[in-house]
């Protein structure tokens, strides 16, 4: 969607795998969807320093409505649970520097059950709008799969009528995908920021390979519609939860990040330990996730439980891109699996070299050439991110200056 917004994929947090709907705010008033939660997180979000780090959107997802609407009509914020209204998270965590973002449906109810927007999508835009939301994500259920070719445009249309910037992540594909239609996704890339491909992300590894899997099995049709403004949205970051170790968790973050994708992390920020903190705000992880090129990468290597994912990035020199490169280990085997591969034959042939450094160890290679090998050790269920900068060819004998004249 060309308004402007989600130049490179969006990064924030995100209420719903983690916290879920959890409504009890009686019993587990410290989990439960309700305003304090998302205060909560806004401040951990700014002191803990992952808005430094980019991660600026902070979104609620289901269970923040009342069950109905009010008398005028309107969507409006259970009055238990949120008692300041949207408006007032949004006011707060604009204060903070950070952005807010809701959660709406195009069918009749929200998969929790509480009021969608279909009949009402005018309306809801408006509010969303008059709250100075700055991110909709709009869900499908309850809705017919077939009529969301009309309608998530039309949605969209309402919100780009309020006059105020909108990122618009839209579960469109996905609910047409399961029900045996073909997207079209030259439509959805129009006419979304972002948008849900594949299922809901749980906190398991399990989950989070069948993702990469359906990414990379499709990536023919789904690497294309990525760039800056548009992407595929393979679903949150669980790292820091329960489910992923910790060479997983890397493993999440280096997919992702070579995979273009939105970084939404959906984790208990006051509880996660320092390691997975650390892994989410790796700013060499995180330059290469927002690259400004905005080019999705694309898995070039798949045998025997080794995986190899390379995504083209800036600088690009002459006609040679620079690569973020992931080598992904899916084996099992209990020791470490060395890959050595050359220069050339992960695609890169740039003669002046490329200087090479391992993301997560924070350790270079120095600068290697085409006919060099790189070999790394891959822990099991684990990554080593690699970045590949093109190195500029020498120019003999003139001062910088004069070269560009
Ligand atoms: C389905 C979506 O895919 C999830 O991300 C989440 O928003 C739930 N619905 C909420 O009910």
């Amino acid at each position: 969607l060309d308004n402007g917004l989600a130049l490179t994929p969006p990064m924030g947090w995100l209420a719903w795998e983690r916290f879920r709907c959890n409504t009890d705010c009686i019993n587990d008033p410290k989990n439960c969807i309700s305003e304090n939660l998302f205060f909560e997180m806004a401040d951990r979000l700014v002191a803990d320093g992952y808005l430094a780090a980019g991660y600026e959107y902070i979104n609620i997802d289901d269970c923040w409505s009342s069950r109905t609407r009010g008398d005028d009509g309107r969507l409006r914020a259970d009055p238990e649970r949120f008692p300041s209204g949207i408006k007032a998270i949004a006011d707060y965590v604009h204060s903070k520097g950070l952005k807010l973002g809701i959660y709406g449906d195009y069918g009749n109810y929200t998969c929790a059950g509480y009021p969608g927007s279909l009949g009402h999508l005018q309306t809801d835009a408006q509010t969303f709008a008059e709250w100075n939301v700055d991110f909709v994500k709009f869900d499908g259920c309850y809705a017919h799969p077939k009529d969301m070719d009309k309608g998530y445009p039309e949605f969209g249309f309402h919100l780009n009528q309020t006059g105020r910037q909108m990122v618009y992540s839209c579960s469109w594909p996905v609910y047409q995908i399961f029900s045996g239609m073909t997207p079209d996704y030259a439509s959805i890339a129009k006419h979304c920021n972002l948008w849900r491909n594949y299922d809901d992300i749980q906190d398991s590894w399990a989950s989070v390979t069948t993702i990469i899997d359906y990414y990379g099995d499709n990536q023919d049709v789904l690497i294309p519609l990525a760039g800056p403004g548009h992407w595929n949205d393979p679903d949150m970051l669980i790292i820091g939860n329960f489910g992923l170790s910790y060479e997983q968790s890397k493993a999440q973050m280096a997919l992702w990040v070579v995979m273009a994708s939105p970084l939404l992390s959906s984790v208990d920020l006051r509880t996660i330990g320092p390691e997975y903190r650390a892994i989410l705000q790796n700013r060499a992880a995180i330059a290469i996730s927002q690259d400004p090129l905005g080019i999705q990468g694309k898995r070039i290597f798949k045998d025997k439980g080794i995986e190899i994912w390379a995504r083209p990035i800036t600088p690009v020199v002459g006609e040679y891109y620079s690569y973020a490169i992931v080598f992904f280990n899916r084996r099992v085997d209990g020791t470490p699996s060395q890959v050595s591969v050359t220069i050339h034959e992960l695609g890169m042939l740039n003669a002046a070299g490329y200087r090479t450094e391992d993301v997560f160890a924070g350790q270079s290679y120095g600068v290697l050439y085409p006919a060099d090998r790189l070999k790394v050790d891959v822990n099991p269920s684990g990554v080593v991110l690699v970045r590949c900068s093109a190195v500029p060819a020498r120019a003999f004998g003139r001062p910088p200056q004069q070269q560009l004249q």
